[in-house]
C-alpha cells in the first residue's frame, strides 16, 4: 500500500472509531461528546468516503439548536464521566443537554463546501433544505444577541467561545473574572500530561463564567450588561464573516430571498466598516479587543490572520499579514505557532500558546489564497503536511518539536488530513 493510501485508511479509521451512532467525538475520554466546530470540520473528512454521514453529522450538531438560533459548543449528547465540566455544571434546560455559549461558525461555510462538493444531488438537497432555515437563525442569532448596539463586531462571553481556549490574547480580559472557591476535579489532567493544558488559576475562572451564565438564566440581555469578561474576538468574528458571506452565496443560489437576508447583508457590511477597530497600526496586526478595559489584547496570535480568511483586511493590510506569516513561520522549527514564536508569552507545547493547528493553518492558507497569496499559502500547506506526517493525528503539534499533543487520534486532524493534504 502506498503511503499515502496508508494514511487515508488511518484517518478514515479515526473517524469511524470516534462515531458514537451518528455524531463524531472529537477523541474518546478527553472530549467525549459533539463539539460544535470539531462537528463541522469533521463532516468535510466523512465527505470524502461518506456522504450521508457527512450530512448526518451537521444534522445531529443542529438538533441541539437553541429556539433563539444559538447553535451550542457542546452537545452532550450522550452522558459521560470523563469530561469536566459537565451538563450540570452548566445548567441548561433544552431538551439536548448542551453548554451554553457558541462556538466559531464555521459550519456554514463547511455547508456551501460541502454543497458544492457533493455527488449525491438529491440528498444534497434534501438536507440542504433542512438545514438551511437553522443556519440563517444561527447567523441571525449571533448579529442580534450578540452585537445589540449594532457595532458590526459581535461579543464573546468566555475564552472557550473562541474555540482558541487558553489564547494568551485572553489572559488579561481572564484576570478580571473573578475564581470560584467551590472545590471540583479536572478531568483533562487525566488524559493529557499538565504542561500541555491550562493552569488551575484559569479554571476557576472559566468555571465562574459558566456558573455566571446560570445564574442569569442564560438571558442575553442580562449577560451583555454584567458580564466581566467581554471580547471582541477576532478570529470569531472573522470566521463568521466568512460564514455570513459564504450563507449569502447559498440563498443567492437557492433564490432565498426576504428580510432575513437582507438583515444578514447589512451585518456583513457592518463587520467590514468596524474591523479597523480591531487593526493596530504601530505593528500592522489585528488583535482582539477586551470591551471591559476598552483595549486590544497586544499579544500577535495566529487568529489576525483569520482577517484574510473573512476577506476583512484591506489591501495593504492584506500585504502586511502575508509579509508577516513568512517571517512567522520561519521563527519556529514547525509551523504556524499559533502564539508568535517572538512574543515572550510563547509556550510551543503548551494548548493555544504555541502549538500548531491543522483547521487553523487551513483556514490561513485558504485566506492568504483569497487574497491573491497562493505562493504563501501553498507554504502554510506544506508545513502542515510537514507535521502530520511526521506525528500522525494528534490534536495539536508542539511548534519546537513537531511532536503530536493533547488527544490522539482526533477528528479534526484526520478530517483536514482527509479534506486538504491526502
Ligand atoms: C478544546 C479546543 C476547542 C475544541 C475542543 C474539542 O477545547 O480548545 O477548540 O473545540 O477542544 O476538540
Amino acid at each position: 500500500m502506498k503511503n499515502n493510501e496508508k494514511l487515508i485508511e488511518q484517518a478514515k479509521n479515526i473517524l469511524y472509531k470516534n462515531d458514537v451512532d451518528g455524531y463524531t467525538v472529537p477523541t474518546h475520554g478527553l472530549y467525549p461528546f459533539q463539539w460544535n466546530w470539531d462537528a463541522a470540520i469533521t463532516a468535510l473528512g466523512w465527505m470524502k468516503f461518506d456522504e450521508p454521514r457527512a450530512w448526518q453529522e451537521l444534522e445531529f450538531l443542529i438538533s441541539g439548536q437553541w429556539e433563539d438560533g444559538m447553535i451550542p459548543h457542546i452537545l452532550f449528547h450522550k452522558e459521560s464521566d470523563t469530561y469536566f465540566p459537565g451538563p450540570d455544571v452548566w445548567g441548561s434546560d433544552k431538551l439536548v443537554k448542551s453548554t451554553s455559549i457558541s462556538q466559531p461558525p464555521v459550519l456554514t461555510t463547511i455547508v456551501k463546501m460541502l454543497f458544492e462538493e457533493a455527488k449525491d444531488a438529491e440528498l444534497r438537497d434534501e438536507k440542504l433544505a433542512k438545514i438551511l432555515p437553522s443556519l440563517i437563525q444561527y447567523h441571525l442569532w449571533w448579529y442580534r444577541d450578540r452585537d445589540p448596539e449594532t457595532t458590526g463586531l459581535v461579543v464573546s462571553y468566555h475564552p472557550w467561545e473562541s474555540g482558541m481556549d487558553n489564547s494568551p490574547a485572553w489572559d488579561s480580559a481572564l484576570d478580571a473574572v473573578p475564581q470560584v472557591t467551590w472545590e471540583y476535579q479536572r478531568q483533562d489532567l487525566n488524559h493529557i500530561d499538565a504542561s500541555e493544558r491550562p493552569h488551575k488559576e484559569q479554571y476557576d475562572r472559566y468555571l465562574y463564567l459558566v456558573e455566571f451564565f446560570k445564574n442569569k438564566h442564560f438571558d442575553s440581555n442580562d449577560i451583555y450588561r454584567d458580564c466581566p469578561y467581554k471580547a471582541n474576538d477576532v478570529s470569531l468574528i472573522s470566521i463568521l464573516q466568512r460564514a455570513t458571506l459564504d450563507l449569502l452565496a447559498l440563498c443567492k443560489q437557492l433564490n432565498v430571498t426576504g428580510p432575513d437576508i437582507e438583515s444578514l447583508k447589512v451585518s456583513v457590511g457592518l463587520t467590514k466598516n468596524a474591523i479597523n477597530d480591531l487593526w493596530c497600526e504601530e505593528t500592522s496586526f489585528f488583535y482582539s479587543k477586551d470591551l471591559i478595559t476598552n483595549s486590544l489584547c497586544k499579544v500577535k496570535t495566529n487568529a489576525g490572520f483569520l482577517t484574510l480568511f473573512g476577506e476583512l483586511a484591506n489591501d495593504e493590510q492584506a500585504e502586511k499579514l502575508a509579509k508577516e506569516a513568512v517571517e512567522w513561520m520561519s521563527a519556529s522549527a514547525y509551523a504556524m505557532a499559533s502564539t508568535d514564536p517572538r512574543e515572550s508569552k510563547y509556550e510551543p507545547q503548551r494548548y493555544w500558546r504555541g502549538p500548531v493547528w491543522l483547521h487553523i493553518n487551513w483556514m490561513i492558507a485558504l485566506g492568504l489564497e483569497l487574497n491573491g497569496y497562493s505562493e504563501t499559502a501553498a507554504q502554510v500547506k506544506e508545513k502542515t503536511d510537514i507535521l502530520f506526517k511526521k506525528s500522525k493525528y494528534f490534536e495539536y503539534f508542539n511548534a519546537e518539536t513537531g511532536e503530536g499533543c493533547g488527544g490522539d487520534n482526533f477528528s479534526w486532524t484526520a478530517a483536514i488530513a482527509l479534506h486538504w493534504l491526502l
